[in-house]
C-alpha cells in the first residue's frame, strides 16, 4: 500500500491510493478529487482526454465519502495540498455515498456529537486524533526510558479511591462493585513491588458536572514512585509535561496548523513552570492585581465587541451589491465575527462572576474552574500549586509535618485558562495516620485493609500523581471542550454514539 504521506518517495511515477472522497467539484472536461486516505489529503485530478469512457463517467458519480481507488502519476504542485497532485488515469469505486450527513457547512455542535462516528472524519478531529496518539506515545517513552513499569490497575474496584460521591456503581455476581476513579491505590501496592510504576488507563467519575472539563469515562496516567517526596514528585511531572509539549511541537506541526493553536503558550511550557503555594494562590486570588486584570480584560472585551459589532454592520451593508468572490471573502469573514463574538459575551458573563469568586475566596476551600482559570491567566507558564488544606483533600495525602493543616498535594495548572491537568502528592506512610484518616473520611475500613498492609510490610516515603489525558489534549489542541478531545465521549447526558 502506499499513502499519501510517502507521496514525496513517488514524483513522477504511476500509484494507486485508496481511501474517501473528501471533496469533489466538476468542471467541463476535468473532475477534481481530494482524496483522503487517513494519512493525509491529495488533490487529484481526472481529465476527460486521459481516461476512458467508463472512468469518466465513474468520476462523474462521485460524491463526498465515497470510497474508492485512484491509479495515477504523482506530480509535484506547491500550490496543491500537500505538495503533491495525482493526474488519474484509472479510477475504481468500492461504494457510493449518497446523502453523506456533515457537509463543508456550519453544522451545530449536538448536530456534529450525534455523528461523532463519521465527524472523525474531519480534518479537524483527524488532526486532534493524531496530537492525542502522539501524546500518548511520548507518555510511554518518558515513563519507559526512565526504568518504569507500566502496570494495569483494575476497572472493577471493591473500594474508593477518590472519595464515596462520584462513584459508579455496578453489579458484580452477588456483590457491588464500583468502576474505579483511579489506579493510584493499587499503583502504590506495585510501586512498593517495582520502584517504580505507571498506570494507564480508563477510570470513571459519576459527577453530575456539565462544563468543558469533565467527562465521566476518561484516561489517567499515574505514575507511583518509592522514597520520592513531594520535591522529586514535582520535578518529575514538570518533566514529563515538558517533553509532552516539546515533543508534539516538534511532530505535530501539520496537526497544530490544522488546528490553527497559537503555539506561543506551548513553547513557554519548555521554560521552568511557576510554582506557589496554595496559601500565595489564595492571596494572588485575593489581591489587587487580580481585581486588576480582570477589570481590564471586561473593559477590552467590551471594546473588541463595539468594534467586531460595527465592522459587522459595515460588510453586511456591503454584502448586496458585493461580487461572487467578496460575497464569499464576507461570508468567511462573518463567521469569524460570529464566534468572536459568542466568546466574547461568554467571557462578559463569566467575568462578574469570577471577579466575586477570586474576591470572596476563603483560605480553606478547594479551587473551583473560575479560580484556576484565574490563576492561570496571571502567568504565561503551568502553575504548580503546592501545599493545599488536607480538609479539601483525599484520605491518602500525607500531612505537612510542619504544618497539620497542610497536606503535601500539588496540582499542576495548564495556562490560557485551561486549569488542573495533574492532582498528585506524597503518600501518607503511617499506619495509625493513615487508619485514623480512613475512618475520619467514613470510608469502610475493611475495604481498605489490604492497603494499610502497604503500611505494615515495609512502609516506605512515596508519591505519586495522576495526569488527565483528555485535559492535556485539550489544552494541547486549544479546544473549548474536552469531548473533542476523546474519540467517543462519555459525559453526562451522551452515551451516544
Ligand atoms: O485530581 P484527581 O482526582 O487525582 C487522582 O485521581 C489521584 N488519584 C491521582 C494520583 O495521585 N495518582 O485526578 C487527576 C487528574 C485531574 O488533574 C484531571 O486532569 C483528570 O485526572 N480528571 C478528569 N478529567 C476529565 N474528566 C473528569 N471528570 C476528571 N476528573 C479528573
Ligand atoms: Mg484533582
Amino acid at each position: 500500500m502506499i499513502y499519501i504521506k510517502d507521496l514525496a518517495h513517488y514524483e513522477n511515477k504511476d500509484v494507486t491510493l485508496k481511501g474517501w472522497v473528501f471533496n469533489v467539484r466538476t468542471s467541463k472536461n476535468l473532475v477534481f478529487i481530494i482524496l483522503r486516505d487517513g494519512s493525509g489529503l491529495c488533490q487529484s485530478i481526472v481529465s476527460k482526454d486521459d481516461v476512458s469512457e467508463e472512468v469518466w463517467n465513474a468520476a462523474l458519480q462521485l460524491t463526498q465519502e465515497s470510497s474508492l481507488s485512484l491509479t495515477g502519476n504523482v506530480k509535484k504542485d506547491d500550490r496543491s495540498i500537500g505538495g503533491y497532485e495525482l493526474h488519474v488515469s484509472d479510477l475504481e469505486v468500492y461504494q457510493i455515498a449518497n446523502d453523506y450527513p456533515i457537509t463543508p457547512k456550519e453544522h451545530g455542535v449536538e448536530f456534529l456529537m450525534e455523528n461523532r462516528h463519521l465527524w472523525l472524519r474531519s480534518k479537524r478531529q483527524w488532526a486532534i486524533m493524531r496530537v492525542r496518539n502522539h501524546i500518548i506515545f511520548t507518555i510511554h517513552r518518558f515513563f519507559q526510558e526512565r526504568g518504569f513499569i507500566q502496570m494495569d490497575a483494575p476497572i472493577f474496584t471493591g473500594n474508593a479511591a477518590e472519595g464515596t460521591t462520584t462513584l459508579f456503581e455496578t453489579e458484580y455476581f452477588d456483590e457491588k462493585a464500583y468502576l474505579t476513579q483511579s489506579g493510584q491505590l493499587y499503583g502504590e501496592a506495585m510501586a512498593l513491588a517495582q520502584g517504580l510504576i505507571y498506570t494507564f488507563g480508563p477510570t470513571f467519575r459519576a459527577e453530575k458536572s456539565k462544563t468543558r472539563r469533565h467527562l465521566t469515562e476518561f484516561w489517567m496516567i499515574e505514575p507511583e514512585m518509592a522514597f520520592y517526596d513531594l520535591k522529586m514528585n514535582m520535578d518529575l511531572a514538570e518533566e514529563m509535561l515538558r517533553e509532552i509539549v516539546s515533543s508534539v511541537l516538534d511532530n505535530c506541526k501539520t496537526e497544530l496548523e490544522i488546528l490553527e493553536r497559537n503555539t506561543t503558550f506551548l513553547e513557554n511550557a519548555r521554560q521552568p513552570f511557576k510554582r506557589m503555594s496554595y496559601t500565595e494562590a489564595v492571596d494572588m486570588l485575593k489581591s489587587q492585581q487580580t481585581a486588576n486584570m480582570l477589570q481590564e480584560m471586561e473593559e477590552s472585551r467590551i471594546k473588541e465587541k463595539d468594534e467586531l459589532s460595527k465592522e459587522q454592520e459595515e460588510i453586511k451593508a456591503e454584502y448586496g451589491q458585493a461580487k461572487k468572490g467578496r460575497k464569499f471573502r464576507i461570508d468567511a469573514r462573518l463567521k469569524e465575527i460570529r464566534a468572536r463574538l459568542d466568546d466574547i459575551e461568554e467571557d462578559l458573563r463569566n467575568i462578574p462572576v469570577w471577579k466575586e469568586s477570586a474576591l470572596n475566596f476563603e483560605w480553606g476551600n478547594d479551587f473551583g474552574g473560575s479560580d484556576e482559570t484565574i490563576l492561570t491567566m496571571q502567568f504565561d507558564v503551568p502553575i504548580m500549586v503546592y501545599g493545599y488544606p488536607a480538609e479539601v483533600k483525599a484520605f491518602y495525602m500525607k500531612r505537612d509535618p510542619e504544618d497539620d493543616r497542610i497536606a503535601l498535594g500539588v496540582d499542576v495548572l495548564a495556562p490560557e485558562g485551561y486549569g488542573e491537568i495533574i492532582g498528585g502528592g506524597q503518600r501518607e506512610d503511617n499506619l495509625d495516620v493513615l487508619l485514623a484518616a480512613i475512618k475520619k473520611h467514613e470510608l469502610p475500613e475493611e475495604a481498605f485493609k489490604w492497603y494499610l498492609d502497604l503500611r505494615k510490610f515495609g512502609s516506605v516515603p512515596h508519591s505519586g500523581f495522576g495526569l488527565g489525558l483528555e485535559r492535556t489534549v485539550c489544552w494541547i489542541c486549544g479546544l473549548k471542550h474536552v469531548r473533542e478531545s476523546i474519540p467517543f465521549p462519555r459525559m453526562l447526558g451522551r452515551l451516544y454514539p
